[in-house]
This record gives structure tokens, sequence and C-alpha cells, in this order.
């Protein structure tokens, strides 16, 4: 570690962490199955948000025999809202292998076979429920470290991957002045920097307990750290979404497959074409990620398309709009009953 040594950050952040941690409830004891529920919630959306649904899921599937043993559907009951299905999906699966071992796995390499945990979740698991001494990396924490060290590197690459890692272990693995640090601790210590102080746009470095430490400030190169990614162009598509409605009012929804947006989400049969301009004639319109998308809700169109019974459902339109997270595919629904 350039600068200082790891010793001198992991003493300036710990007091500070113990002096305005928040009592979250995931925070109230070492239970592996709780943290690891928190920490998949939390790759979805803010600790604000969060909250709630954690709440009420804990309430409902209390450990992991109770997860482990209920219904996938009411698992994506109690998700929706949160988004990305296919994370609890995982969960679901992973609890179920879970409940077939005799302990929960208490290291980031044996946690990483299991589905849905990846490096992030895998190491945030390990070391906030067992302590492995092992640094949690996502986006707070590149935003932190590229700026104390003031590392202008390609932060979504491999290679600075995996020296955004080491820096990460080097703090989890250092000494504070009576020992060795509590890796929970400090992983959570730099989780909570980032999230209330070191935030993105107008960091309070007045307040940060490394800021005598922090080389981006004494350069001043703060706002370019970390250094932005390029942008993918964006490109501009047409969708023709075709709403199949059953003489019971059930709704035709397949897995994507023609479209390179919202590739394999349940959305409506039909077509995509990519434009060189956009179009003047639309229904609606919506972005996802860099893809603008113009939508013309097809009215009159051929026989249902006959897909795998594995990659459709029919489903109410009630459970369209409950279910579905994507607005972009919901309107479609909208767009058709105004006519
Ligand atoms: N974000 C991700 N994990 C978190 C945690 N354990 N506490 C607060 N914010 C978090």
């Amino acid at each position: 570690m350039r600068s200082s040594s790891p010793s001198t950050f992991v003493t300036a952040i710990i007091p500070w962490y113990r002096s305005v941690k928040r009592p979250l409830p995931w925070r109230i004891d070492r239970n592996p199955y709780r943290i690891w529920i928190s920490e998949v919630m939390l790759q979805q959306t803010t600790v604000t948000a969060v909250i709630p649904y954690y709440e009420k899921f804990l309430k409902r599937f209390p450990n992991l025999k109770t997860l482990a043993s209920a219904n996938e559907s009411d698992i994506l009951e109690m998700w929706a809202g949160l988004g990305y299905y296919s994370r609890a999906r995982a969960l679901f699966r992973s609890a179920k292998l879970l409940q077939a071992l005799e302990r929960f796995p208490e290291t980031h390499s044996e946690l990483l076979a299991l589905p849905g945990f990846g490096p992030y979740t895998a190491r945030a698991v390990s070391s906030l429920a067992f302590g492995e001494p092992v640094g949690v990396v996502d986006g707070n924490v590149i935003r932190i470290l590229t700026r104390v060290f003031d590392l202008n590197i390609e932060w979504w690459k491999s290679r600075s991957k995996i020296q955004i890692q080491d820096l990460a272990d080097q703090l989890v693995q250092a000494n504070e002045a009576n020992g060795p640090v509590d890796p929970s601790e400090l992983n959570q210590a730099l989780m909570e920097l980032g999230a209330t102080i070191c935030t993105p746009k107008s960091p309070s470095c007045m307040i940060c307990p490394w800021n005598h430490l922090c080389l981006a400030r004494t350069r001043n190169s703060i706002s370019n750290r970390p250094s932005p990614k390029p942008r993918k162009k964006m490109e501009i598509w047409a969708w023709f979404p075709e709403i199949h409605q059953r003489r019971d009012k059930k709704i035709l929804l397949v897995k994507n497959d023609y479209a390179p947006f919202l590739k394999s989400h349940m959305m409506y049969p039909g077509r995509a074409l990519q434009l060189k301009k956009r179009p003047n004639d639309f229904d609606y319109k919506g972005a996802v990620t860099h893809f603008e998308i113009f939508v013309n809700v097809v009215r009159k169109h051929r026989q249902p398309p006959r897909p795998n019974a594995k990659d459709s459902i029919w489903i109410s339109s009630d459970e369209i709009n409950s279910k579905i997270p994507s607005t972009l595919i919901r309107k479609a629904l909208d767009a058709k009953t105004k006519d």
C-alpha cells in the first residue's frame, strides 16, 4: 500500500464507524442467513428502501429452513418491488442447497460455488458473519479507494479489479492499536463511509475520517475518481410487442430471445428492429442501459405464436402490473387498452 500504512487507515476509520454506525436490522447479530438476505437485497437498492422489505421477508421466512421449504411463487411475491427476480430465484436455489449441508459455509471460496453468490456476496457473508479477513468490494469501495489512493485506473477491467480487491484485503488484514481489525467492522465502515460521506457527487470531505490521508483530495482530483467509464454508444431500436389475449383475458408473455434489451426477461412476443434515427411515430418510448426504445404496440396481429411451455406464461393483466418490474413492458398494456 502506498503512502500511509494500512494500520493508519484502520485506526482512523474504526472509531469513526463506531460513533456513527446506524442500527440496521441486519447488524443486530452475526446470523449468516440474515446477513445473506440483507446483502442480496442491498444489491438491488438503498438501505432505506430495503429495510421494510427485509423486515417483511424475515417475518415470513425467519430462517434457512422456512425459506428452503417455501414455494418459489411465495418468495417472488415477497420480492415484488425489489426487481431482478433472477436474484430471488437464485436465493431459493441456494437456500435448498444450504439446508442440505451440515453447516453454513464459512469462507468466500466455499460460498462462491452457490447460485447467486458472486465475489461481492460471498465475501460480504463470509466476512460479516464469520469474520473472514477479506475485503468486500462494491461500487462504494471502488469509489473510496480510487479516491484515497488517487488511482487513475480502468476500474471496470479485471486487472484493476484485482488491484482494488488487493487494497481492500490489505485493509481488513491490518492491525488496529490493540490487535487485528474485525473484518465485519472494517468492511461495514467502508460501506458506511461510501453511503454517507464519500458519496459520488459533493462528498463531505470536511467530516471524513480519512480526509488527512486522501490523495485525491490533496491533488484536487476527487471529481475524476473513479475515472469515468467510457459510455457505450446509444442505439435506437423500434419494438413491436404483440399483446395476445385469451378468452379468459390472460395475456401471453415469452422469454425474450429476440430483442437485445431486457434479454431473457418475460415480455410480450414481437419483433425488434434497430433504426438509424429516431422515428416520429410511436406509442411511447423508454430507455434501458444504452438502448433507446420506441414502442409500437401491435394491434392487429397474427395467431399467437406457440412458444414452448417452459419459456412462456399466460398471466392476468393485474399480475403483469404487479409482477413485471420493467415499466417499458408494463406500459404496452396501457397503450393497447387506450384504443
Ligand atoms: N450495503 C451493502 N451491505 C451493507 C451493509 N451490511 N450495511 C450497510 N450498507 C450496506
